[in-house]
């Protein structure tokens, strides 16, 4: 574009962004105080927090309209890695796509001896989001289950030598509704035996365990930008981690399975396009073209990153606000004798993505009685996850000691199926949802 047509174009599109600002301001304001009628307005477990400066990027991103990865992808991979303090971050189109990466990374013939093959386990836990553990059945690795701490509801790790076989190969875990698992112990678990750790960070996005983020402990770390997760850039997810060859495959199989790693639009960055010899291929055949991997194509658009760009910039605050959200609840709650509220580790500093609650035994009422009651009362409940993934159809063609194993039995895993639940604590909830929610488990629970 030259001269006057630059001109204009600025002009116009200035004009557009500004619009864009006044229209989401007029649509989307902020929630104001007197907004919230007890009784008739849900209370969401979780929400969106946006405002003008995402809907800017993202009217200014599709104005370009590069759409697929460019500048604004560039842009919020750098910032993320640089917040979490990792060389590298990939943006990938969704949590469960963060984690099929994750996985398939450490199946990769570059890892050599410790690249997880058909037939290898991997240790992880039953209570949990399905798309933690798919990757690994998907490949025809066998997942080994250990049973869960009912306290923090994450992996009990006084079970992890039970389930160690001269087949492990990886320990794959999330951090239960951002509640950190024990890091150091289950880190120490795997140098000692040689083991890969993916740390399923979708729910704890800037939680710390003795100072250091969630996800950056273990060889590689997800996130999901979905909507209810702590920012979104509508459906989205990113893989991360320090370790440069991990980083190197995960490119390749997020972009084909290709060996180059030039950007969309891109061509001969390496400088040796024509010049190489790759597997029998003929000598300088085109290395745009050169498959390394069997990957996939699990990019998300830069009209997602411009978005994620704008949250991310206001994450440190979000957590914050989910903090003090958690802390709200827990002092509002905290003497109902019928609950088992979460806890946490002395060396974890949690940023919450949700307030579980575990019904104990001889409460008078189950979790589905409480959950039918809060809905009634327009406050949205959810269960976590998956409770048990071994009782789901998912697992009725899988063979028990073929296609996955226990190690010990799962008693607390079924205790949190069948009497946990969880509602929200999103940044945009503000204090009057939260005290209509603490009212209305406490009058429930005879308080
Ligand atoms: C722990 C965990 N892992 C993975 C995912 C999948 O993320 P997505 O919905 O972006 O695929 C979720 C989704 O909520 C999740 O909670």
């Amino acid at each position: 574009m030259k001269g006057d047509t630059q001109m204009k174009a600025e002009e116009l599109k200035k004009e557009i962004l500004e619009k864009t600002a006044e229209y989401c301001r007029l649509v989307h304001p902020p929630e104001r105080a007197g907004d919230f009628k007890p009784g008739e307005t849900k209370v969401n477990y979780a929400g969106r927090v946006f405002d003008e400066r995402e809907m800017v990027n993202l009217v200014d991103s599709s104005l370009e309209f590069w759409l697929t990865y460019g500048r604004w992808s560039r842009k919020f991979e750098k910032g993320l890695a640089e917040y979490l303090g990792v060389r590298k971050a990939l943006f990938v189109n969704s949590g469960s796509s963060a984690n099929l990466l994750a996985f398939m990374t450490l199946t990769s013939p570059l890892l050599g001896d410790r690249r997880v093959k058909r037939g290898d386990e991997v240790i992880t836990v039953a209570a949990g989001f399905p798309t933690t553990v798919a990757p690994v059945v998907q490949h025809g690795a066998v997942p080994v289950f250990v049973d869960m701490d009912l306290a923090t509801a994450n992996v009990d790790v006084t079970k992890l030598d039970a389930a160690l076989s001269a087949r492990t190969k990886a320990v794959v875990l999330a951090h239960t509704l951002g509640n950190p698992f024990d890091l150091k112990t289950v880190k120490a678990f795997c140098e000692k035996h040689g083991l890969w750790l993916v740390e399923d960070n979708c729910d704890a996005l800037g939680s710390r365990f003795a100072g250091r983020y969630t996800g950056t402990w273990g060889d590689i770390g997800t996130s999901s930008f979905y909507p209810p997760h702590h920012m979104t850039t509508g459906e989205g997810g990113a893989v991360y981690t320090d370790d440069p060859l991990l980083g190197r495959i995960a490119l390749s199989i997020r972009d084909w399975g290709r060996d180059c790693w030039c950007e969309s639009g891109r061509d001969n960055t390496c400088g040796c396009r024509f010049t190489k010899q790759f597997g029998r291929l003929p000598a300088g055949y085109d290395h745009k073209y050169v498959y390394s991997h069997f990957g996939y194509n699990l990019k998300a658009t830069d009209m997602q990153a411009a978005v994620g760009c704008a949250q991310l910039e206001k994450f440190p605050g979000f957590v914050m606000k989910r903090k003090a959200n958690f802390e709200r609840l827990y002092a509002g709650l905290k003497d109902v004798e019928s609950l088992r509220l979460f806890s946490k580790l002395p060396e974890a500093d949690p940023s919450w993505f949700g307030f579980l609650m575990t019904v104990k035994p001889g409460a008078g009422f189950t979790r589905n009685d409480l959950a039918k009651h809060l809905e009634s009362r327009f406050i949205q409940t959810r269960n976590l996850f998956a409770g048990n993934i071994l009782r789901h159809p998912c697992f009725d063609s899988l063979v028990e000691g073929v296609d996955y194993r226990v190690a010990g039995d799962l008693a607390n895993t079924d205790v949190i199926m069948n009497s946990s639940l969880w509602i929200g604590l999103y940044p945009g909830m503000g204090d009057e949802r939260l005290d209509y929610m603490i009212e209305a488990v406490r009058r429930f629970c005879g308080k």
